[in-house]
């Protein structure tokens, strides 16, 4: 198999339109395909504006027109994959959909092109079995927006070839990513299990009356320096991709609630930012959301983020990620200023076990129950920076 040097993107949402643009400014050919002109089309007006935006700040190495020009917008799937060395499907999280995409990759693709997809939660090994070779699927799975996160989550399924891995590696070295391999193939990988966990908490907290919206957004944002605060991110990754995210993780044995906040914003069709309106509402005036500072106090952001370190020791103990691999991932892929298991440290593992506790005497939910790593941690007092050792050691 050689190094790919021709892509194909299929789909061309937030998702598919970031990748194509960011293979693109790594030098390779790109065919963005997907099944409507005018998502094309409007891929295209999203492609030009960022590349705009990053030409006027010097980050580009060559001109708007030569990147521009690497990608074709091909309407027809079989033009779009027939000579791709690479296929990354970027379509939404249906399993069907998936299996559909596939099952024509297996017929239209070269034998040795590498079968990616960007899917947020679903294993990789079920999605390979709609191909007659399942060692060239792999997950190669970017975070929003794609041209500016520095992360890729590569996910290996059962039958995944080494060399498939290693193609994907390269693939990533050649973005200018950082990469973590994901050891299990297990639903949600790494960072959108950490993600959901807090997400559907804070969510809970509101539905339960322990904070607003916008007291979690701004503890999270001011507190613990998060970019964006979780309603803030909901939205700007779309309300619509966090519902069925959420649905096809708890289809897979990873129970997410379904709540009343989440559940009503999507029947309303008021999926976040594209749509105007979500948690928050925007406009051109206000294209961000706009967080007071002065509430940040009112909820700890320890007591938010305590399900996402809970979780983190799930992975930790399902040998799914390293310590290193998660810190990582919070870090680049959700652009955390520390990573969530030095935050862990920095807040005490004691505190996070109370955290837990008094959220599952609110809210019920058996995975708010604390891992055993944490109840060992603590007795051996083994508590984070304050005690010299936790998740790492401070001596
Ligand atoms: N292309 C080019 N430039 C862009 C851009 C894009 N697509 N988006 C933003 N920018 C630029 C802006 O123009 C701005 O430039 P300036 O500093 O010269 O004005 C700069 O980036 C910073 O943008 P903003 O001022 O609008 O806002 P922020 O400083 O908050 O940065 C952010 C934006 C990088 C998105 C940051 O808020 C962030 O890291 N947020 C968290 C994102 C995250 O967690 N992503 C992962 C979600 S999970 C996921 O995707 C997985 C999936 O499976 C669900």
């Amino acid at each position: 198999m050689q190094e790919p040097v021709e892509i194909a993107v299929i789909g061309a949402g937030t998702m598919g339109h970031g990748i194509a643009e960011v293979s693109a400014i790594a030098g390779l050919k790109v065919n963005l395909n997907d099944v409507d002109k005018k998502f094309l089309d409007n891929a295209k007006i999203k492609i030009e504006e960022s590349l705009k935006k990053l030409q006027t700040k010097n980050q580009l190495k060559e001109s708007f027109e030569n990147i521009a020009n690497r990608i074709t917008y091909e309407l027809d799937f079989q033009k779009a994959v027939s000579s791709a060395d690479l296929v990354i499907e970027a379509v939404p999280e249906k399993i069907d959909l998936k299996f559909q995409i596939f099952n024509k990759l297996d017929m239209y693709t070269k034998k040795s092109c590498i079968l990616a997809t960007n899917t947020s939660s679903l294993p990789i090994t079920e999605i390979s079995s709609a191909v007659s070779d399942p060692k060239r699927v792999i997950g190669i799975h970017f975070f929003n927006p794609p041209v500016l996160m520095k992360l890729l989550e590569i996910i290996k399924g059962k039958y995944t070839a080494e060399e498939t891995v290693n193609i994907a590696t390269n693939f990533s070295n050649e973005l200018g990513k950082k990469y973590v391999i994901v050891n299990k193939d297990v639903p949600g990988f790494i960072v959108n299990r950490l993600l959901v966990r807090f997400m559907s908490t804070a969510r809970l907290m509101v539905e339960h009356g322990m904070a607003s919206i916008e007291e979690i957004d701004s503890s999270l944002k001011y507190r613990a320096g998060l970019p964006m605060g979780v309603f803030e991110l909901a939205d700007y990754i779309g309300l619509d991709v966090i519902y069925f995210v959420e649905r096809a993780l708890s289809e897979r044995g990873f129970p997410v609630p379904i709540d009343h906040l989440l559940e009503s914003k999507v029947k309303e069709n008021n999926l976040g930012m594209k749509t105007g309106s979500g948690f928050y509402v925007y406009d051109k005036n206000k294209p961000r959301a706009i967080i007071s500072e002065e509430l940040s106090s009112k909820v700890p952001a320890s007591l938010v983020l305590s399900p996402a370190i809970n979780e983190a020791s799930w992975l930790l103990a399902n040998d799914v990620a390293t310590k290193d691999d998660i810190d990582t991932s919070t870090v680049l892929g959700l652009g955390f200023q520390k990573g969530l298991l030095r935050m862990a440290d920095e807040w005490g593992i004691d505190s996070i076990i109370e955290n837990l506790e008094q959220l599952r005497e609110r809210l019920h939910m058996d995975w708010l129950e604390p891992h055993p790593i944490l109840h060992k941690m603590k007795n051996e007092v083994r508590l984070g920076q304050k005690t010299g050792s936790g998740f790492y050691n401070y001596i």
